[in-house]
């Protein structure tokens, strides 16, 4: 048979095991062209409801588009959180040795959930050393916080509810959407996701969900605001996943930021967590592995998750069969050296690394509170959250254009965002005090509407 077929998705979906759910798509009519009995590649249409580019692509693309027209001049990047400092001294020595090993004998491939030299010392210092009960074999080394914040979803089924902060890290969200979680974008908001908002009138700090929802994601550190998370309001987190069957995926990718000796660094501290949460944490930031990538997963054997009928599932044996089917661990030497992080002098140097990035956070916090800009975070996470008063892209554009600053539109990580930006802590410091200079430089000749509201009067 020949030419053009209209067919309800049901119809579909019964010739096709890949098609998606009955319940979804029942109204849903596809016209196919059918040749021969043959049908075509087609594209997981989901792609098409994502806005047109990932955020840090776009900011590049504009400061491409700026430095081919002003190709002399100086831009200093407080926009993407990208680490300017080289690895520390002892984590290199430790990838030197580690690829001088295997010049010696072949390391072949590694364990999928990476080496237990590396998830021994996690486990000793990120968790038991603070009291959380994480066993080394709970733990996953991968390639990064975003591939792991990007990858777990798969492991739920394609009609659970998800709840995310509204501003958020967008691979959050991205990923759902691909995944066919959600309706059409509308109004800066998608349908069918539950949007945790998270504004200046709550501090940065979300309500728990007044409706049902299965997959929460919550980010402390966050990433864009900066806010915090303290035990209270977390164990109050964990009681409402555990009383509703929910999950918690805990991104604590800048927990090594926390500078306030009472905040929480992993949601394991809290009683109950290990049943009903997943926590993400990255080599990243805190050791200067942007590019080297490393990172870990942490799924506790007893976390679970449940079957459309009810039935208990151990979502780390699911996790684990996930990993041995799409994934051959991180570079033996990768791993190496990310174990030095742990030995005394690298965490001295760590230690170093992170006070100097966060005198950056400081220096920002003073120069742009001396503009009378409203402002929160930078105090224990490397990214201050900034009130403009005006619209985001527009004040991005003005830094751009007037000081060659890059910062990141708040706007691109929700609606929420709209009226923010974000400046990141990584940079040389000499380059933040310039930038500083020229910022204020270019506000003073440009008009602010309602940018110096303080925060407490927006609460009001
Ligand atoms: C950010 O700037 O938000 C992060 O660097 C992005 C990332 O870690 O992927």
């Amino acid at each position: 048979m020949e030419g053009l077929l209209t067919l309800p998705a049901t119809d579909l979906r019964d010739r096709s095991s890949t098609a998606r759910s009955p319940k979804r798509n029942r109204n849903i009519h596809l016209q196919i062209e059918v040749r021969n009995g043959w049908t075509m590649i087609r594209v997981n249409e989901h792609f098409f409801k994502l806005q047109s580019s990932y955020l840090f692509s776009e900011i590049a693309k504009r400061v491409a588009a700026y430095r081919a027209i002003h190709p002399g001049k100086d831009i200093i990047k407080l926009g993407i959180g990208d680490i300017t400092h080289p690895l520390p001294a002892a984590c290199i020595k430790a990838f030197e040795s580690a690829v001088k090993e295997m010049a010696e004998k072949a390391t072949g491939y590694g364990p999928e959930q990476g080496y237990p030299f590396l998830r021994d010392k996690i486990a000793e210092h990120d968790f038991q050393a603070r009291g959380a009960d994480i066993a080394a074999d709970e733990i996953f080394i991968s390639d990064g916080s975003k591939s792991d914040a990007g990858n777990i979803q798969e492991l739920f089924a394609d009609n659970i509810k998800v709840a995310l902060q509204d501003p958020g890290y967008p691979v959050y969200l991205d990923t759902n959407v691909m995944a066919g979680r959600t309706g059409t974008f509308t109004d800066g908001r998608y349908s069918g996701i539950v949007y945790l908002e998270s504004t200046a009138a709550n501090q940065f700090m979300p309500e728990l969900p007044s409706e049902p929802v299965d997959l929460i994601y919550l980010c402390f550190p966050n990433n864009p605001t900066g806010a915090t998370i303290d035990a209270g309001t977390l164990k109050q987190w964990v009681q409402f996943a555990c009383d509703h069957k929910a999950l918690i995926l805990f991104d604590a990718a800048y927990e090594a930021f926390i500078r306030d000796e009472n905040l929480p660094r992993s949601i394991y501290e809290i009683p109950g967590a290990r049943e009903v949460a997943v926590e993400l944490r990255s080599f990243s930031k805190s050791a200067g592995f942007t590019g080297t990538r490393c990172a870990y997963a942490v799924i506790p054997k007893s976390c679970r998750v449940y079957d459309a009928e009810g039935g208990r599932h151990n979502l780390h044996a699911l996790w684990k069969r996930r990993q041995t089917t799409k994934f051959n661990g991180v570079f033996y030497a990768v791993q190496r050296a990310a174990e030095a992080a742990y030995s005394p002098e690298g965490r001295q140097q760590i230690r170093h690394m992170r006070d100097y990035y966060m005198a950056n956070a400081d220096l920002i916090r003073q120069e742009m509170t001396a503009l009378g800009l409203a402002l929160s975070g930078g105090e224990n996470a490397p990214y201050i959250w900034i009130h403009t008063g005006q619209d985001a892209w527009e004040f991005f554009d003005t830094l751009l254009h007037k000081a060659g600053v890059v910062c990141t539109p708040g706007n691109g990580f929700g609606r929420c965002g709209q009226g923010y930006v974000r400046i990141s802590a990584f940079n040389h410091f000499e380059n933040v005090q310039i930038a500083m200079e020229r910022i204020r430089a270019a506000l003073a000749t440009t008009s602010r509407r309602g940018a110096a509201v303080p925060i407490d009067a927006q609460i009001a």
